[in-house]
């Protein structure tokens, strides 16, 4: 088999609420910081079109923050609100459209400046109000769905773990009671944009501050830990991990996307150093880049139906083109990630 052929699994159209995916490649979620005062211009579009224009099948954002005064520090990242902000996403969604893309945003809260234990139920409350009002103008603008982040240490995160979350209310308790919080969030987003369109939940073992983080041990209790917030109405899982080979558990070589979809029967998002031989850590803490590797690895478990898409990240801030290449079996035409590409928005 020729390397076009080889890659055509991941060339498989995938149906996402009532549109249909045109492969199962996916843009992740990137903070890119090129947004003054939080307002996406030309360049942030002309940036997500170029993507769509070559063969990514869904594009996540870049985290766009809520309306809430603690949901962001970065005056450069995005807002998911304000008239001018909200503008500049009209925008973004125009251009990929127009490409032919499909694009969702990664809607995200930063976290509680102190501890999530500071804030009272009704600043809770205004919080998942303000989550609802994001899902709520992405539907409006004419995104394809949302993604809600839920990973990597930030609020909703900052719920589940117990490290952060050491409420003695109903937000607080078990690793069970720690998804009170993203569960009612996911509800208020579905009832402000109604049954079809997809809300994706990104969440993660790892946090920023603790890479080995567990949020469950074992099988069962992601199970349990899942459940309320298929209960809630999750359509799509996005399980963010660093290198994607990697089993989750013992005895099984599942990660955990593949764990995610066995266990919830709900479509995944697998991600981590797709084509890379470096994982992300390595460019947050040491500021390194990364040689490109084969994806034959990754190609036997989307094979095998392990998870449905796959997130890349590094490699397509490095090379707009990551995904047409692919498709074509050009991979000796990818650029590597070298961390001096995250200064510019190409
Ligand atoms: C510059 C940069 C910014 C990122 N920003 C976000 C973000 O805003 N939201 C998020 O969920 N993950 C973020 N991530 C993590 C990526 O989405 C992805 O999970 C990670 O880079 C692993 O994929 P990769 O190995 O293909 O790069 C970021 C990663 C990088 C390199």
């Amino acid at each position: 088999m020729n390397d076009t052929q080889a890659v055509q699994s991941l060339f498989k159209p995938f149906s996402f609420g009532d549109t249909t995916l045109s492969n199962r490649i996916v843009m992740a979620p990137m903070t890119r910081q090129f947004s003054p005062d939080g307002i996406p211009g030309a360049d942030v579009a002309a940036y997500y079109r170029r993507r769509a224009e070559n063969a990514v099948g869904l594009i996540i954002t870049e985290g766009t923050v809520i309306n809430h005064p603690d949901s962001s520090n970065q005056r450069n990242v995005p807002h998911f609100f304000g008239a001018d902000a909200l503008n500049g996403w009209a925008n973004v969604v125009k251009e990929v459209h127009d490409a032919g893309g499909k694009i969702i945003p990664q809607i995200w809260h930063m976290g509680a400046k102190g501890h999530v234990n500071d804030y009272s139920e009704s600043d809770i409350e205004a919080i998942i109000q303000a989550f609802s009002q994001a899902a709520f103008e992405a539907k409006r603008l004419g995104f394809d769905g949302i993604e809600l982040h839920g990973a990597h240490g930030y609020l909703i995160d900052q719920f589940f773990w117990e490290e952060t979350n050491r409420r003695t209310d109903r937000y607080g308790g078990n690793f069970v009671d720690r998804t009170r919080f993203a569960a009612e969030v996911i509800s208020a987003c579905r009832l402000a944009v109604g049954p079809e369109f997809p809300i994706v939940l990104r969440f993660s073992q790892w946090k920023g501050t603790d890479y080995t983080a567990k949020l469950v041990k074992t099988p069962n209790e992601l199970e349990m830990f899942l459940a309320p917030l298929v209960d809630a109405s999750v359509d799509i899982f996005h399980c963010s991990t660093r290198r994607f080979w990697e089993p989750e558990f013992e005895n099984s070589q599942l990660n955990l996307a593949g764990w995610t979809k066995k266990l919830t029967g709900k479509p995944t998002i697998s991600v981590g150093s797709v084509g890379l031989d470096r994982d992300v850590t390595s460019f947050f803490t040491e500021g390194k880049g990364a040689s490109l590797t084969q994806v034959d690895e990754l190609i036997k478990r989307l094979e095998r139906e392990e998870f449905d898409l796959v997130a890349v990240g590094r490699s397509l801030i490095a090379d707009p083109a990551w995904a047409s290449k692919l498709r074509e079996g050009r991979m000796s035409d990818w650029v590597p990630f070298d961390p001096e590409a995250v200064k510019k928005l190409y």
